[in-house]
């Protein structure tokens, strides 16, 4: 009896797996309400902003009552292909993901629409030519940040620097559009130069082994402005330009992205001047756009999250009323 009853149900899935009829994902009636199901791919944990954006999603999903698949991709793209082909696998209600990197997606992402599972890029976009393979992305603007942290940068040394610049992870939206915003403010002042540009991965470990070898490379002992794509870099940098004998924030300017805690007690502490606000805290917005999508409302394909920026002299005063 127990064997038949086994040969039936495996005939059931066999069938609905064949056909795209009545074999929508909505659970077997059984009076109590179902949970949303959410897959959610995250890049790893390289930095406290990265930190700060898991636990946004997850606190969120929580309180929703959301069942929250996480994979934790540790900095890979096949991870995350392979935990986004799981998600589908186990026939979630909906895929979101922060792509490590912006190409190489679109195989995956046809399998998700092909299995009728809506995705939503969080934090970071991918580079596809054919946007009807996600619902919606959610996330920063990374060019304007660029800008602003440039923009900061003209103003307080008059449009005068020789700049060291951290770059984010190769490949990965914030690390190319920071770096193209910074650039076109960059190159409308003459008097402005680039001189040493390289990767720290967006980890402190990183940006402090780069800016160590920035500051023992020939163009060292002229640099006297730094821009790191993200807190934890300049965090590490920090580091290594004190141990250089150098004073951060003082012989060195500095201005990073993200707005962390720790960048608001290196600012009280007078060696980072200024970050560049880039919030983690996503997962409110994720959760009402995964809602909207299964409930079948049209959801904007762009969605900018708003962002200041916190110069030195105001860290003191709002540093109580950071979140992450
Ligand atoms: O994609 C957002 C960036 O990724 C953040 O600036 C950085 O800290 C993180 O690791």
């Amino acid at each position: 009896m127990k064997i038949a009853r086994a040969v039936l149900v495996a005939l059931a899935v066999l069938a609905c797996s064949l056909s795209s009829l009545s074999c929508s994902r909505e659970p077997v009636e059984t009076g109590a309400k179902k949970k949303v199901v959410v897959g959610f791919s995250q890049i790893g944990a390289e930095s406290a902003w990265r930190t700060a954006n898991t636990e946004s999603i997850k606190s969120e999903a929580a309180k929703r009552g959301m069942d929250l698949r996480f994979s934790d991709a540790q900095q890979k793209q096949e991870n995350q292909i392979r935990a986004i082909r799981s998600f589908i696998a186990q026939g979630v209600d909906v895929i979101t993901f922060s792509p490590v990197v912006e190409t190489g997606w679109e195989p995956v992402l046809r399998e998700a629409k092909e299995a009728g599972i809506p995705v939503i890029l969080s934090d970071r976009t991918v580079d596809v030519t054919d946007d009807t393979l996600y619902a919606s992305f959610i996330g920063a603007d990374f060019v304007e940040e660029g800008r602003r942290a440039a923009n900061w940068l003209v103003e307080a040394t008059g449009g005068k620097a020789v700049i060291a610049e951290l770059q984010g992870t190769p490949g990965s939206a914030p690390a190319i559009d920071r770096k193209k915003g910074f650039e076109e403010v960059v190159a409308q002042h003459p008097d402005m130069r680039i001189v040493k540009s390289q990767s720290g991965d967006f980890t402190r470990a990183k940006g402090k082994e780069v800016m160590e070898a920035f500051l023992k490379s020939p163009e060292g002992k002229d640099i006297n402005a730094l821009y790191a794509h993200n807190d934890d870099m300049a965090i590490g940098a920090i580091q290594a330009i004190e141990e250089a004998g150098l004073k951060p924030g003082k012989d060195i300017v500095i201005v990073s992205i993200d707005g962390v805690k720790g960048a608001f007690e290196a600012m009280m502490a007078g060696k980072l001047n200024v970050t560049v606000e880039c919030s983690p805290l996503l997962g409110p917005q994720l959760m009402d756009t995964a809602r909207a999508v299964l409930a079948g409302k049209t959801v904007p394909k762009r969605i900018v999250t708003k962002e200041g920026i916190f110069p030195m002299d105001v860290a003191a005063k709002e540093f109580p009323n950071r979140k992450y």
